[in-house]
């Protein structure tokens, strides 16, 4: 028997303020058939007056706690994936934290950009394994729309903001079990050669101001494809699972067609991949944990399912995470 993070519930949570395609086209030179066609994309949240990064954040985190039917006293880890805190610091973990009432415990910031989230859980699982905590919140959580250039058409149709969170929670397994709950492997992948193909251009230690952001789009696309499609065969080798055991892939939301791509290369067929793109765009470290909540909502992740989490973005980074949840 040995210690694993077991996922125990998970929310969402999304601005009041929705944006069509149809919106958009009178902000910027674009149409919606060029964006749907494009990406996938129909919708987006833009947040408004009093909604940051920490309130989505918080509100995910409070529906994932009574999903989970945890209180939040529990809670001695909060792990936060965001590329878009409140502040520069303090984490915006620590606001979560406190907005919950349950100080004390461990709480920071992971930057990983669109990865976020799976950085975060490997984080997070990492320190239930090895008993540094029991209980933890793992948090995805952008308002991208606040470092957007809205003057610029090939990036701001792009994005959305949201939050999505699971709670996480150490329990004894048996790891020799194929049908034992919680996070079987993941594997993390960073590559700094190619951080001028997707970054902002500001920070505090060079502008000194917040900075857009800025992509070049058809290159990232193809590496995003390469190299999710490499660490998916990886966390399966690794694990000794075959593709066609999994129930749910859950990927980073960014374009319908690198999840075609992706689902394509690992010869899984596209009704297996959960898609929320068209509803929420790119909501970067969020739209892993707000895919999952959404397809748990809607009855389509079971508990018990073998569930495949992926995600590629600014670094570059990129990973992925297998599951039983
Ligand atoms: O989340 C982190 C990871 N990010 C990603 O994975 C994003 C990866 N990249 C992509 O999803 C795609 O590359 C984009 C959606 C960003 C762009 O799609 P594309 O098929 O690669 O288009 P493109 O950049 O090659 O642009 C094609 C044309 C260009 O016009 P010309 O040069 O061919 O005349 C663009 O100027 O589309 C034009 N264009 C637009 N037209 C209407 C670019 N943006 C727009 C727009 N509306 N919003």
């Amino acid at each position: 028997m040995s210690l694993r993070g077991v996922i125990k519930g998970s929310g969402s949570a999304l601005p009041r303020r929705a944006v069509s395609n149809a919106e958009m086209t009178t902000m910027v030179d674009t149409t919606d058939e060029w964006i749907v066609e494009r990406t996938g994309i129909r919708n987006r949240y833009i947040a408004g007056e009093g909604e940051t990064t920490a309130s989505l954040a918080t509100e995910a985190a409070r529906q994932a706690l009574a999903s989970a039917g945890i209180d939040a006293a529990r809670v001695d880890l909060i792990v936060l994936a965001t590329a878009t805190p409140d502040q520069t610091f303090p984490a915006t973990a620590t606001i979560v934290q406190h907005n919950l009432g349950c100080n004390g415990g461990i709480a920071f910031d992971v930057a990983a950009v669109c990865s976020g989230f799976l950085y975060a859980m490997a984080t997070a699982d990492s320190m239930l394994r090895t008993g540094m905590a029991k209980c933890a919140l793992v948090i995805g959580a952008e308002t991208f729309s606040r470092i957007l250039d809205w003057e610029d058409r090939t990036t701001c149709v792009l994005f959305g903001d949201g939050a999505g969170a699971i709670v996480l929670e150490a329990q004894d397994v048996d790891e020799a079990d194929p049908l034992a709950p919680g996070i079987i492997a993941t594997r993390l992948h960073a590559d700094g050669a190619h951080n001028d193909l997707l970054y902002v251009d500001g920070g505090p230690s060079t502008t000194g101001t917040v900075g857009k952001l800025r992509m070049r789009g058809r290159e990232v696309f193809r590496h995003a494809v390469t190299n999710l499609s490499s660490v998916l065969k990886e966390v399966l080798e690794t694990t000794g699972h075959d593709a066609a055991e999994i129930d749910w892939v859950v990927p980073h939301q960014a374009n319908l067609r690198i999840l075609d791509a992706t689902a394509r290369k690992l010869g899984l067929p596209a009704e297996k991949v959960i898609v929320t793109v068209d509803r929420h765009a790119n909501t970067s470290a969020a739209s892993v944990p707000l895919a999952y909540d959404t397809a748990v909502q809607d009855g389509r992740i079971k508990p018990g399912n073998l569930v495949m989490f992926e995600a590629m973005g600014g670094g570059f980074t990129w990973g992925a995470c297998l599951a039983r949840v």
